[in-house]
């Protein structure tokens, strides 16, 4: 029976041991939590073990009642909706339910909770706590009118009647930022949380889990390098290699790494789904961080290097690139893309899709010259005003810009500077160069914006 399952929510499930003691304690204290993660991050896992912690938990001054409840597992929903599948999962005994009249939904709520506290009191003491471990939370967002529904959840929480016996976990990806951030946010009560790659003691303790013995140095390693701290990735790799043919551990190779990792691909579609959930500034993050060599940038050079438009977004791409498990952002200064396989397959794929953007056979690509011109600030319509051949710096094929761009050739030239095609660990970009005044006198250049050829 395999031991690892990347389908299987909460399987295998390993760290968090500060953050789930944290939340075990804050609640105790009166705290309820929002825990940000990306997709496949592993937001229910946590919730599972959550629940089991919470069960395992020694009885101290409240009975906790861990109650589970997924949002998107209901579908559509309404406010009456997912108060009573709450109601339910507190007093799962009760079978017919009074309909909640619309607009009143929270009062109905409230009223049967009176009807039951007696019975409540009873199976669970005076001092009852039912922890609502809240899947998906911001799910609910996109089916509701409005934001009554989270502003009730708030009031049940902090001044209700009940208020010291409902705490509440809830998970989401990026609406839930609307959910809890400051200001006028319903639910900004909450204490932040956010998921982030499995440190290293974390992976080793996992793979141990399938591999009591651990594994092979240079296989460990190739598994590093492609998994990073990703929980699911690393689950699905260690799953690929528990059931392959060849004997494990002794059998395996690299190559049987690098094969389990194609597989996966091939099988999982997820990576096309967290790129297209990139906004404009997480993708430009992310793509200077996987084409510096090292898959790491100073936060000075990352922000130097991005696009005047996204430049403002730059900490908010980092945290969410971190709670996507896709960046390790524990040196803050310098984060460092986590994990090969996602890094080369997005390379390749970026890579592609600017290639068919700018092939003459797609219509609308823009042609060389639109491009350069694009890249130049120069609009193609305007007369183009021609760069003075002598002001350029003399680059010739092979020589090496900022340590890294080895120039191919000239394809152009604008108001303000100039564009090369390059090649960056075999990879082909373009770089323009802009000169400032004194760079036209030959002595600063600077690379300003690069796009894949
Ligand atoms: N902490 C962990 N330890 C071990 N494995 C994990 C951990 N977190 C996630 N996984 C693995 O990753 C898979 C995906 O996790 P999970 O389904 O919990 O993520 P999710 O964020 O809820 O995903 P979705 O956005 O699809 O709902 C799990 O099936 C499990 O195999
Ligand atoms: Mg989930």
């Amino acid at each position: 029976m395999p031991v690892f399952n990347c389908s299987a929510p909460g399987n295998c499930f390993t760290g968090y041991e500060r953050l789930r003691r944290g939340i075990l304690s804050g609640l105790a204290h009166g705290k309820s939590f929002a825990i940000l993660g990306g997709r496949r991050c592993g937001k229910t896992s946590l919730l599972l073990q959550l629940e089991k912690d919470l069960q395992n938990e020694p009885a101290g001054p409240f009975n906790l009642q861990p109650r589970f409840l997924d949002i998107q597992a209901l579908g559509q929903v309404t406010p009456a909706r997912l108060f009573k599948a709450v109601f339910k999962r507190i007093a799962p005994g009760v079978k017919t339910l009074p309909n909640y009249e619309p607009g009143d939904e929270y009062e109905d709520f409230l009223e049967q909770l009176d009807e039951i506290q007696p019975q409540l009191k009873k199976e669970h003491g005076n001092d009852w706590l039912v922890v609502l471990l809240v899947d998906e939370l911001d799910a609910a967002i996109s089916s509701l009118p409005n934001d009554q529904f989270f502003q009730n959840l708030r009031n049940l929480l902090m001044v209700s009647r009940y208020n010291r016996h409902f705490r509440l976990v809830a998970t989401g990806v990026r609406e839930m930022g609307r959910l809890i951030s400051s200001g006028s946010s319903p639910l900004n009560n909450l204490s932040h949380q956010y998921l982030r790659p499995l440190e290293k003691s974390e992976r080793n303790e996992l793979v141990r889990k399938g591999f009591p013995d651990g594994l092979p140095d240079p296989l460990k390693e190739k598994l590093e390098d492609l998994c990073g701290g990703h929980p699911y990735v690393w689950q699905g790799l260690l799953e690929k290699l528990e059931t392959t043919e060849e004997p494990a551990p002794a059998g395996l190779s690299t190559a049987t790494v690098e094969r389990a990792g194609q597989e996966f691909l091939r099988e999982h579609k997820d990576f096309r789904r967290w790129l297209d959930g990139f906004t404009a500034c997480e993708r430009e993050v992310y793509r200077l961080l996987a084409r510096a060599p090292s898959g790491q940038l100073r936060l000075h050079d990352l922000q130097r290097g991005l696009s005047h438009e996204v430049r403002a977004d730059l900490e908010e791409a980092l945290t969410t690139l971190g709670f996507h498990c896709l960046i390790d952002d524990s040196n803050p200064d310098q984060p460092t893309v986590s994990g090969n396989l996602f890094r080369n397959w997005f390379l390749q794929q970026t890579h592609t899709e600017a290639r068919s953007a700018t092939s003459p056979q797609s219509p609308g690509a823009p042609t060389r010259r639109q491009l350069v011109d694009e890249l130049l600030g120069t609009p193609s319509e305007a007369p183009h005003h021609p760069l003075d051949e002598v002001s350029l710096p003399e680059l010739k094929p092979h020589d090496v810009l900022q340590e890294r761009y080895e120039v191919r050739r000239l394809l152009g030239r604008g108001g303000n500077g100039a564009v090369f095609a390059v090649t960056c660990d075999g990879n082909g970009f373009r770089v323009k160069l802009i000169m400032s005044d004194q760079v036209l006198n030959n002595i600063n250049r600077a690379i300003s914006r690069e796009l894949p050829v």
